[in-house]
């Protein structure tokens, strides 16, 4: 058993030497000091031996394993020194090369202008309110001063929800996805938390498709009640914005319209910024972009008598303004984005979407 001993050191001298990596380390481990390894293998007969031969053995025995298991422990740590610096000199990295940026998206445009046009406005003191999107007739229609069956409400492709009659034990009417965000001026007003500054942006629904309607666009509402409010305030109102969101040089000019809701009601142009609201180009050409130097906004007006009663205030004591325009159209015309069909803006194309 001792030379079988003293064979095993010398084998495990030599089998070390070609050792290289941690795989390699672990088998030899194994076949050596396992628990059916080669030491192992021998000892099995150290009960046989009598008297002092097993003694001896049994001496020498541990004497060979604790050299092989320095052997292992000098070897362990040559192998991890070498695999670690050859790591090290795999995965080296330059920090100093400059790093690829993660693909980052950006808001959609229509997201954009929202942000921006609520900036404006809440720099002028007025509070977003939210509205739902799916609506009672009795504020899209009812209370605007437009009662039932009134031929105004036709200008509005509404959307009705089917079986809406039948839950509409409340005598709000019928439930109608909103077709403009006016529905939000008489649910301001109910808050009854005056005076009263309120921007309200959502989607409106229409029934209608083609280069210059999308189904579902985006109106911005605002609202303002209070004391004394005349026609000034509406206009300089409407000024600021201007000049704020397209630029110092525009202006406004409110033509006559009507409207149930406002009275008087008004169309708001906007001058052209690329004929500078001349209707000519500098060759002398007639502007295209607009209409004789002047670009349609959208509807404002003063807040009709009715729609102060309806929302439970005293026209008499209070008085004031309210607009609503197009997100999408104000956006096209402020990027002078040249887009033939609004409906582009939702087919979430990447290539448009991207040069924004
Ligand atoms: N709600 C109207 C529409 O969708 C636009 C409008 C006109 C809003 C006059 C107003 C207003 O607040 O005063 O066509």
């Amino acid at each position: 058993m001792k030379d079988s001993l003293e064979k095993l050191r010398a084998e495990f001298t030599e089998a070390v030497k070609t050792v290289s990596n941690s795989e390699a380390l672990e088998a030899l481990r194994i076949e050596f000091l396992g628990r059916k390894g080669k030491l192992a293998e021998i000892l099995i007969g150290l009960p046989e031996l009598a008297g002092d031969a097993r003694k001896e053995a049994g001496i020498l025995g541990n004497e060979v394993k604790r050299a092989l298991e320095a052997g292992f422990a000098d070897l362990t740590e040559t192998i991890r020194k070498s695999e670690l610096s050859a790591a090290r000199d795999r995965e080296w990295i330059d920090i100093s090369r400059p790093g690829t940026e993660p693909g980052v998206g950006h808001l959609h445009p229509v997201s954009q202008a929202v942000q921006e046009i609520l900036g404006i406005f809440s720099g002028l003191g007025f509070s977003r309110a939210r509205t739902p999107e799916v609506e009672w007739d009795y504020y899209a229609f009812e209370a605007l001063n437009m009662p039932k069956g009134h031929v105004a409400r036709d200008e509005w492709e509404t959307f009705f929800m089917a079986d809406g009659e039948k839950i509409a034990e409340e005598a709000k009417g019928k439930i109608v996805l909103t077709p403009h965000t006016s529905n939000s001026q008489v649910r301001e007003i109910e808050k009854k938390q005056f005076p009263i500054r309120m921007i309200n942006i959502n989607k409106c629904y229409r029934r209608q498709s083609d280069l210059r309607h999308a189904p579902m666009f985006h109106q911005f509402e605002g609202l303002l009640i209070d004391k004394e409010i005349s026609i000034a305030d509406l206009r300089g109102t409407l000024d600021y914005f201007a000049k704020a969101f397209f630029g110092p040089n525009r202006v406004t000019r409110l033509r006559p319209h009507h409207f149930r809701f406002t009275e008087p009601s008004f169309e708001i142009d906007i001058s052209c910024g690329l004929c500078n609201g001349t209707g000519k180009l500098e060759d002398g050409t007639v502007c295209r972009m607009c209409k004789r130097g002047w670009l349609e906004l959208g509807g404002a007006g003063m807040v009709h008598p009715n729609v102060l009663k309806a929302g439970g205030l005293d026209p008499a004591t209070c008085s004031g303004f309210a607009f609503g325009w197009g997100i999408e159209r104000t956006l096209m015309m402020k990027s002078g984005m040249n887009i033939d069909d609004i409906r582009i803006l939702y087919r979430n194309d990447l290539r448009f979407l991207k040069q924004f």
